[in-house]
């Protein structure tokens, strides 16, 4: 039997790390092998891109970071996600195919048909989709002000203007409306435990019992 693949989006700052961790440690509670992994990144190949694709000085063209990040997600794929999936273990991943749509093709393409359309065919050459996907969806300005209060170094990403993390809310906004059934948006402005339990149990019901 295929393991549940489960992925968390949302803009910066929307606690996908606790969050991760906490249903990680839920499910494990309950017995259940669950994997908990990362994009950029989650294997050692996808871990070098990241550093390039994330921190490097050097300026990298759309549709270079579109592959970039669709070169990771193979390594991540094929090393880590697949097998695990194939042996009927579960697999929490914090990112996936939808911020790559979101990222490059809503915020850095503002939304272009053939920019989209670019993604949207690599992404079917990698033939793998999630089961379920949480959104957290926070306010993009409580999302900037908690990075802010965060500190660390800050990636490519972050640097970006207000009007780019605006462009990313309104992007994963179009997502879940087309896709209702994979993608469960989740009010994250709340405290984690509120969030995480709501998550919890729309996770309970794709789970077998
Ligand atoms: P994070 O670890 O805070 O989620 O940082 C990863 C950054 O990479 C975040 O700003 C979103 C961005 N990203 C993309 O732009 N495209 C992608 O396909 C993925 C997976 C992440």
């Amino acid at each position: 039997m295929k393991g549940l693949f489960i992925t968390f989006e949302g803009g910066e700052g929307a606690g996908k790390s606790t969050q991760t961790r906490l249903l990680h440690a839920a499910l494990s509670k309950l017995g259940h092998t669950v994997h908990l992994t990362r994009e950029p990144g989650g294997s050692p190949g996808a871990e070098a891109l990241r550093e390039l694709i994330l921190f490097s000085e050097a300026p990298l063209s759309q549709r270079a970071q579109v592959l970039a990040h669709m070169a990771a997600r193979a390594d991540h794929l094929d090393s880590l996600i697949l097998p695990a999936l194939a042996r009927g273990e579960s697999v929490i991943c914090d990112r996936f195919h939808d911020s790559t749509l979101v990222y490059q093709g809503y915020g850095l393409a503002r939304g272009a048909t053939r920019d989209l359309d670019f993604i949207r065919s690599v992404r079917g050459l990698l033939a793998c989709e999630p089961d379920l996907t949480i959104l957290l969806d926070v306010p993009p300005e409580l999302g900037a002000a908690r990075v802010a209060s965060r500190g660390g170094k800050t990636d490519r990403y972050e640097q970006e203007a207000i009007a780019f993390h605006q462009r990313i809310a309104a992007g994963f906004d179009t997502l879940a409306n087309e896709e209702p059934r994979r993608i469960r948006r989740i009010d994250a402005s709340r405290t984690p435990d509120e969030v995480a339990a709501d998550i919890l149990s729309v996770v309970m019901n794709y789970l077998p019992s």
